[in-house]
């Protein structure tokens, strides 16, 4: 009998925890989304997200599979958000219109902003870059394109086993985002086509991508000014140009990048490796503490990279000047094919030379032979097993 007393409340208790945190799912079928491809759904994806949004309990916002047309940019703002999460689970795809005027001047097609708790899982994002691009190559006057999936001054941000195809520009943006995971995530845009990074990173901080697969015609990843705390782990690239943290030292006052790992990568067919790339401008930004270790390199023009002279056609860089300091950065068990006799190289700037570089257990092979290397102004160790000709 004292026991049953005493289990009642606690189930009351219970049965009340449950239906506060009860989840309610919008599906957008429901608020006059059509699967067809042709039908403009965006509207239905704005009432799911603004009841989602204005929930007190954890929402979902599911996509049936089927074909949605997004006809022009979609804003999902979080400012006034109540739910304390949002889930968006998609099993269907997302399409642009084949006209690339609809978001080529809008520079995000598909963007959240400021939003805390927001889970993107599943589905594809189509954004039928490919006219664009011809555009492009033809000299013709064209819109810049839109970035596929922005997403700017948010946190706690989860993107899983989604699926991007031929952006305009980039596909997937992190703008000032603090705590964010991507996993799962593939990415295809054919290797010519022009500025389709993968994932581009900008002013973030505890950014994690794991277990992705980009095919790009531009960086595979690219990590811009600001970026700190990033963990890259099981990533294949290619085609592409392979990850890069850059280009920096545009701007004069620019934030840094620090504490930057990335393990167990792969690079197939790549113009870079691991690359960090910054202007021959005067700039105070830096980059330090950066740790590139199990990296398999597989045919790559440019296996492993400092290029702190950069400055294409030479336009924009009077005097070419020294600007971001590089310093410690470390690449351990980077191993495979050189595309090119001249495998590591270090061009580094009198004025800011690149400092604790170190090379530990690097073996990569030109042609079955020890590839070569290059360096100026480059200060550092090689130590291990090494199986190219070290110039340090
Ligand atoms: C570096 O970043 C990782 C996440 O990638 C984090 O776990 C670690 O605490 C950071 N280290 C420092 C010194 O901030």
């Amino acid at each position: 009998m004292k026991r049953i007393t005493l289990v009642i409340p606690v189930l009351v208790f219970l049965f009340f925890q449950y239906s506060s945190a009860k989840v309610v799912t919008y599906n957008i079928l429901s608020y006059g989304a059509k699967a067809n491809g042709r039908s403009d759904s965006k509207n239905a994806f704005l009432k799911a997200w603004n009841l989602a949004c204005a929930s007190t309990n954890p929402a979902i916002i599911y996509v049936p599979t089927g074909r949605y047309l997004i006809a022009t940019a979609i804003i999902f703002a979080g400012q006034a958000c109540k739910s304390k999460a949002i889930t968006m689970n998609i099993d269907g795809t997302l399409v642009a219109p084949s006209s690339y005027n609809a978001i080529g001047n809008a520079q995000v097609w598909i963007k959240f902003y400021r939003v805390n708790h927001v889970t993107i899982s599943g589905g594809t994002l189509d954004a039928q870059g490919a006219p664009l691009w011809a555009c492009k190559s033809s000299g013709k006057t064209c819109p810049q394109g839109a970035t596929t999936l922005g997403i700017y001054h948010s946190q706690n941000i989860v993107i899983s086993k989604l699926r991007s195809l031929n952006s305009q520009m980039f596909h997937i943006l992190l703008y000032a985002c603090n705590n964010a995971i991507l996993q799962g995530v593939s990415i295809v845009a054919p290797g010519l086509s022009p500025n389709t990074d993968g994932i581009h990173l900008i002013s973030s901080t505890g950014v994690t991508v794991l277990n992705s697969k980009i095919s790009t015609g531009d960086d595979c990843i690219s990590i811009g000014p600001g970026n700190s705390n990033l963990w890259i782990e099981k990533v294949v690239c290619g085609p592409g140009h392979g990850i890069s943290i850059g280009s920096l030292g545009w701007e004069l006052q620019e934030p840094g990048v620090h504490n930057v790992t990335v393990k167990s990568t792969t690079f197939i067919g790549t113009q870079n490796g691991v690359r960090i790339k910054t202007w021959a401008r005067r700039s105070n930004g830096f980059v330090k503490d950066v740790v590139f270790q199990h990296s398999t390199m597989v045919n790559v023009q440019n296996p492993i990279i400092i290029d702190a002279n950069y400055c294409p056609n030479n336009e924009n860089c009077p005097n070419h000047v020294s600007g971001v300091k590089i310093s410690n950065v470390v690449y351990e068990d980077v191993h495979g094919t050189s595309a090119t006799r001249v495998a590591v190289k270090f061009d580094c700037t009198k004025g800011k030379p690149c400092t604790g570089i170190r090379l530990k257990d690097v073996n990569l092979k030109y042609r079955s032979q020890p590839a070569a290397s290059s360096c100026s102004y480059v200060a550092g160790t090689a130590s291990g097993l090494l199986g190219f000709t070290s110039c340090l």
